[in-house]
């Protein structure tokens, strides 16, 4: 009994260091993404919060912006396109959404 206790914490941070790792990874591969764009502010680009705002309700955005991201492109919010960012693992990429559209 008391090794199962002492072995709770151990099991408990080993799963947590297994989610934490890709979102530090994605949020550390967004460095680039603040040359164009920040939180608050629009840059170059849109600020994160009008981009959530615009679509943290639509389901069916995620898997849109994802591809937005990849593959660059103009149009949804004026003329000056964001360039592409084929590097950018899926994976990572829907992790960033995930993040912008919780802001
Ligand atoms: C070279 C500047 C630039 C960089 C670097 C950049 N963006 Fe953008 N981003 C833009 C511009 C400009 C737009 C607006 C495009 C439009 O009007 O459709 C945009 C739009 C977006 C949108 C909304 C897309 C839509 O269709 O509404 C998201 C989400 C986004 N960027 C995320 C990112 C992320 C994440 C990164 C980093 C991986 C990134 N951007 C890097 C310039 C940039």
């Amino acid at each position: 009994m008391n090794k199962l206790i002492l072995s709770m914490p151990l099991v408990f941070l080993f799963s947590f260091t297994l989610h934490a790792e890709p979102i530090k990874r994605s949020l550390e591969n967004m460095n680039g993404c603040y040359a164009c764009h920040s939180v608050k502010l629009k840059v170059i680009g849109p600020s994160f919060i009008e981009i959530s705002n615009r679509y943290k309700n639509q389901e069916s955005a995620r898997m849109q912006l994802v591809k937005k991201i990849k593959e660059g492109g103009s149009g949804n919010w004026g003329s000056v396109p964001m360039n592409a960012h084929p590097k950018i693992s899926d994976t990572d990429l829907s992790l960033m959404v995930d993040w912008i559209l919780s802001l």
